[in-house]
């Protein structure tokens, strides 16, 4: 697998970090707004420096189906703001217990687990604050978009990956039980994110199936990178405590199939999430140089 374009991915990923990071302040309560310590809390762990793959996501995939930015830009929104809770809940005592998340303190060091619980309950609730304000289309209706959303986020989704990731700890699993955390804790967001997109595009069902495969490819090789990336970097490369999985015990694919094996898995998945992307006849170009980089990626 190779780049088969020009497309400059650093590029893309720089303004439309941008746009959704300015897009973000707008829809987000200021730091002054009463009560502040919530607003700090929220903005935070927001603004502390992800990589902004979920918007970045929906917005290649807007523009693989002909889309207006615009459009898809409260919904590439909200899925960053649904993402960031999670990792703040996922870093507390009670959970992952983390102390570092995007390079700083995780939110409950510097503001306490109470606020923290409410920083992410207030993001989350933000989502579909942020999500209500998009619009719809012919085949796809504001609640359509909604639905979308609240169903890739509940308790049979990215809930669901967490519970059974928790419960998974310590335990020998086998490769299906592992793969049914992988699909519901990371790939149901990030395939949530395509699927926006695609619809805030007002996409073909030919395409949002596309977009569908696309997404749970690569939202399942994300997190086996993620997986890898824990045992391969240092904490300093990811901003984040590296070997906590190991510590906890964590059921993730280096665990269980090895790191070599773990690898290949990725690149068979990436190569399956290229594949998908067929029927756009080289206009998702963005979507590509984004699967080829979240193979390759360091952190
Ligand atoms: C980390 O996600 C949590 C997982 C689902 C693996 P990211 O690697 O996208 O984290 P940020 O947003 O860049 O901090
Ligand atoms: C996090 O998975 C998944 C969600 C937050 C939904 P991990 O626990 O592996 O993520 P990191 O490694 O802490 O970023
Ligand atoms: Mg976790
Ligand atoms: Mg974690
Ligand atoms: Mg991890």
């Amino acid at each position: 697998m190779s780049a088969k374009t020009q497309f400059n991915l650093q590029q893309f990923l720089a303004t439309r970090t941008k746009t959704v990071n300015a897009a973000l302040d707008k829809f987000l309560p200021s730091d002054k707004t009463r009560p502040v310590t919530i607003h700090k809390a929220m903005r935070y762990s927001l603004f502390a420096g992800g990589k902004r793959m979920r918007p970045a996501l929906c917005l290649a995939a807007a523009a693989a189906c002909g889309g207006r930015e615009a459009d898809a830009l409260p919904l590439a929104c909200a899925v960053e703001c649904i993402h960031t809770y999670s990792l703040i809940h996922d870093d507390l005592p009670a959970m992952d217990n983390d102390d570092f998340r995007r390079g700083k303190p995780t939110n409950h060091k510097v503001f306490g687990d109470g606020i923290a619980v409410l920083a992410g309950d207030a993001l989350l609730t933000q989502a579909f604050e942020i999500a209500a304000q998009s619009r719809g289309w012919p085949r796809y209706t504001h609640r359509d978009l909604i639905l979308e959303i609240a169903k890739a986020s509940g308790s049979l989704q990215l809930v669901a990956g967490q519970v059974a990731d928790l419960e998974g700890e310590g335990r020998k699993l086998s490769v299906d039980e592992l793969r049914y955390i992988h699909e519901r804790k990371t790939s149901a967001l990030l395939c949530c994110s395509v699927r926006l997109g695609g619809m805030s595009a007002n996409c073909t069902a030919a395409q949002l199936k596309a977009l569908t495969d696309f997404g749970y490819h690569v939202g399942l090789a994300f997190q086996v990178i993620d997986d890898i990336l824990d045992v391969t970097q240092t904490s300093e490369q990811l901003g984040k405590t590296a070997g906590k999985d190991t510590q906890a015990q964590k059921a993730t694919y280096p665990a269980i199939v090895g790191l070599e094996k773990s690898r290949q898995i990725a690149e068979q998945l990436t190569a399956k999430a290229f594949a998908a992307l067929k029927i756009f006849k080289g206009k998702a170009v963005a979507l590509e140089a984004l699967a080829e980089f979240l193979l390759k990626r360091d952190k």
